[in-house]
């Protein structure tokens, strides 16, 4: 038996994931604050069990609590994946300190809390642990101080509990994504004058000339929590269709 906790996995990447792991007899725990649709991904028939729960991982109790209540449903824990997250975007003299410390919150605390309460259980196991990154923790863009500052973190934080948790045979990376089609992206289309030319002008920026499915980020997942990747670690893999190499 093989038991993952995907924290954010109720829409999108997270989703996917949860899919792919179920469709491979993984039993899951699902922690999110989107309560219905978290209860549709539930209501999928899968091979694997599927268990979910309500957790705010902006509450820094939220993230422990995840972890006891994967191991209650399932009494062992094999893989923590992290998709929660969030993106502000505002100019720089209007950008609010609260969402400064929300974004912090959830896209870099709650990733590292989550792997502290769950080390032990994942020592256990020989488990992995995949965080979420962004192309953002590579390269500038307007009005994303804090979403690009906490993706950023998240890679060092990435590589720190890798090499701190080497030694018990747990393994830590991350992905980044680039533009992958989900709910996440839906403020930043519906702020823009005319949606279908901005689409646009990002697909041509992109080499492969499209957006990502989330489907693609969850297959890349699933390897870096699964044997294939047994001498992976620390690593954050870019996932962009060709973007940041252009
Ligand atoms: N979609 C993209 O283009 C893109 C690009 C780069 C990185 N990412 C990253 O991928 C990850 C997943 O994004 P997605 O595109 O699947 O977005 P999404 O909005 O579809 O999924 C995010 C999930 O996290 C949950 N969530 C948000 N805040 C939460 C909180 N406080 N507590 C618990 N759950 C919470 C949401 O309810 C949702 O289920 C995010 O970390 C995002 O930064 C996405």
């Amino acid at each position: 038996m093989t038991v993952a906790l995907v924290a954010g996995g109720a829409t999108g990447i997270g989703r996917a994931t949860v899919r792919a792991l179920r469709a491979a007899g993984t039993d899951v725990y699902l922690a999110d604050v989107n309560d219905s649709a978290a209860r549709e991904v539930a209501d999928q028939e899968a091979p694997g069990r599927i268990v979910v729960g309500h957790h705010d991982l902006a509450d820094r109790h939220a993230p422990k609590a995840a972890v006891d209540a994967a191991l209650e449903a399932f009494e062992r824990l094999d893989h923590v994946v992290v998709t929660a997250g969030l993106h502000v975007v505002a100019p720089l003299e209007a950008f609010a300190f609260e969402a400064w410390e929300a974004t912090m919150a959830v896209n870099v605390r709650a990733p590292y809390l989550l792997a502290q309460a769950a080390a032990a259980a994942l020592a256990d196991t020989r488990g992995s642990i995949v965080f979420t990154g962004s192309t953002a923790a590579h390269r500038g863009s307007p009005g994303t101080f804090a979403y690009a500052a906490s993706k950023g973190a998240l890679i060092s934080l990435t590589r720190s509990l890798a090499v701190e948790l080497a030694g018990r045979g747990v393994r830590v990376n991350s992905v980044c994504p680039g533009w992958i089609d989900t709910p996440f992206n839906d403020p930043y289309w519906s702020a823009q004058a005319d949606t279908e030319a901005a689409l646009n002008g990002i697909v041509t920026r992109v080499p492969l000339g499209r957006q990502g499915d989330p489907e693609e980020v969850a297959a890349l997942i699933v390897y870096l929590l699964g044997p294939g990747s047994a001498y992976l670690t620390g690593q954050s893999v870019v996932i962009d269709g060709g973007l940041l190499s252009a």
